[in-house]
């Protein structure tokens, strides 16, 4: 189920009031099925646009991205509609939720959409709703809900399909530390079960939960790290005892 996302050289020049402004700037990045990538760096640092144009969101200016061997970045705009249908899941900084539906509705559609049979869509979104905490709210229309909520049923929702990639900008972004936790803990499961994510977070307990940290300055990759497992020195046993000969 999980994805292999490549870039090449991947940019993104935005046309600001006829001035150009590069956001992303040759950026190769390969992660690999399964992966769970932080993309962590300063405001403006291009960020969100990378994985708006790993989503398909945003055109890109340059270069390639290869999503499970096949090259993506020329796709039209309904091709991508149908990939992001069946492989991507992708939570937006802003929830994008569709307000005339309940909750319980924004989550099983997407599910719907992709194939499912109304009964895994509904097992589906009992399972994700009840991960974070949302299984009250299922009636209720996405106006209703606070902020944090909204965020959450939009991670829900994208984790509907089962999505190969999944692909988040701040999915904790206006949390508080207990639903904080909630998304971390989900975000934790389906990373056990093979989910490859790429996710932009300023929060570094988020961080650590990724395998990896990619940094981006100006566009560019400028720092790509393993986070390394904490080794925890054995503590002494029974048998350990030492001798000391004078
Ligand atoms: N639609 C746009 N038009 C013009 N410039 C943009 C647009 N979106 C982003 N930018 C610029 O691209 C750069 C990177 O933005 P963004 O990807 O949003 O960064 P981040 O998510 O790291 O804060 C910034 O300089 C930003 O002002
Ligand atoms: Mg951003």
């Amino acid at each position: 189920m999980s994805a292999v996302i490549r870039t090449v050289n991947l940019v993104k020049i935005y046309q600001s009031g006829g001035v150009p402004v590069t956001a992303v700037d040759g950026v190769d990045l390969h992660v690999g099925a399964g992966e769970f990538v932080a993309v962590m760096g300063p405001s403006g640092s291009g960020k969100s646009t990378l994985v708006h144009m790993l989503g398909g969101l945003d055109a890109r200016t340059s270069g390639e991205i290869w999503l499970d061997g096949k090259r993506v970045d020329t796709l039209s705009e309904s091709a991508w509609a149908l990939l992001r249908r069946d492989k991507v899941g992708f939570v937006f900084q802003f929830f994008n939720l569709v307000a005339n539906m309940t909750v319980a509705d924004n989550v099983e559609l997407p599910a719907l959409l992709s194939g499912a049979t109304p009964k895994q869509a509904r097992e589906r979104r009992e399972y994700l709703l009840d991960a974070l905490g949302l299984t009250e709210r299922a009636e209720a229309p996405p106006a209703q809900l606070a902020g944090g909520e909204q965020q959450r049923v939009a991670l829900a929702r994208a984790l509907a399909n089962e999505p190969s990639l999944l692909l988040a900008d701040e999915p904790t972004g206006n949390l508080d530390s207990r639903n904080t936790r909630d998304v971390l803990r989900l975000l934790g499961e389906v990373h056990k079960k093979g989910q490859t994510i790429i996710m932009v977070t300023h929060d570094a307990r988020v961080a650590s939960l990724a395998d990896r940290v990619v940094s981006l300055l100006d566009g560019q990759i400028v720092d790509d790290g393993v986070i390394p497992v904490t080794r925890r020195r054995p503590k002494a046993g029974a048998g350990d005892v030492v001798e000391l000969r004078s």
